[in-house]
Parts: structure tokens; C-alpha cells; sequence
């Protein structure tokens, strides 16, 4: 009679995400981007290329703008993860994300929770960027509709309204 040998394909993580803590069971190979969306519901995380170079599953882990195409959901155990959910109000939309809608900065909307997750970050860290500085840190985020001047029109005007 052969033996039966069982493989454990799971692994027991607890995510940090948008400020809750989450145990799953994950297979070490998935992807965060896809836990994220799939085991979290959490799908505004979007996933374009999954090779790290449309920008549009863009997500903060502690705080830092990362590719979560890029990260094992594994990997991102013991650090704090922040969708574009946990940047948006419950009762409606971020000062931001209110430019993005004033400036007609999305089209079809897919690259928006990248680029509203990146220009966050961005206006954390310098509240009153040059237009050069905000097309520096959102060239990692591609947009296949607006041709960008309304994406970087809405995050200066979030930042001379002092918004983010
Ligand atoms: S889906 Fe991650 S960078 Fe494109
Ligand atoms: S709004 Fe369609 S890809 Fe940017």
C-alpha cells in the first residue's frame, strides 16, 4: 500500500491592512495585488501588467509607494499596507481624489487608485511640489486615456488648496 503524503500548500499570515489585521491562509507564491483583490475584496487595487511597470496596483506599505504585483503577500507580514480604500473616506471621496473629479484627471479610471495612491504619498511627504516633481513621482504610473496634464493639473490643484 503506498503511503499517502500530504503537501501543506498554505501558510497562516496576518496582514496589516488599512489599519486591520487580516489571518489568511495564502500559498507562499500568491501574490499581494491578488490576495488583496481576491482574499480581501479589496479591488480597487487594479492589476494591469503584473510585472511591476503599469503602476496600477500601487499600494503603500509603511507608508512607501510599492508595486504590490511585485510583493508575496507573505512579504508583507509585519508591515502596515494602505489601499486605495484606506485613503478614502467612508462618506465619499479624499480632497485628492475630489481634484482627480474637478480636473478631469480619469477617463476609464483604471490607472486612478495608482496615481491617487502615489500622489498621496507624494503630497505627505512635499505639500507644495514643482509640476516637475509631481511628474517625477508619478512617472512610474502608467495612463493609457488622459495624456497626464489633467492628472498632474489635479494634484497641483490638490496642493495649492492644500488638499491630499
Ligand atoms: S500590475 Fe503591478 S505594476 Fe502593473
Ligand atoms: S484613465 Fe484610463 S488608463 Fe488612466
Amino acid at each position: 500500500m503506498m503511503s499517502e503524503v500530504q503537501t501543506k500548500t498554505t501558510v497562516r499570515v496576518r496582514l496589516n491592512v488599512n489599519g486591520a489585521v487580516h489571518e489568511l491562509d495564502v500559498e507562499p507564491r500568491w501574490l499581494l495585488s491578488d490576495v488583496l483583490r481576491h482574499q480581501l475584496g479589496l479591488t480597487g487595487t487594479h492589476v494591469g501588467c503584473e510585472q511591476g511597470v503599469c503602476g496600477a496596483c500601487t499600494v503603500l506599505v509603511d507608508g512607501k509607494p510599492e508595486r504590490s504585483c511585485l510583493m508575496f503577500a507573505v512579504q508583507a507580514e509585519g508591515h502596515e499596507v494602505t489601499t486605495i480604500e484606506g485613503l478614502t473616506p467612508a462618506d465619499g471621496l479624499s480632497p485628492l481624489q475630489e481634484a482627480f473629479q474637478e480636473h478631469h484627471a480619469l477617463q476609464c479610471g483604471f490607472c486612478t487608485p495608482g496615481m491617487v495612491v502615489t500622489a498621496a504619498a507624494l503630497l505627505r511627504d512635499r505639500p507644495n511640489p514643482t509640476e516637475e516633481e509631481v511628474r517625477e513621482a508619478l512617472s512610474g504610473n502608467v495612463c493609457r486615456c488622459t495624456g497626464y496634464q489633467f492628472i498632474v493639473d489635479a494634484v497641483l490643484a490638490a496642493a495649492k488648496e492644500g488638499r491630499s
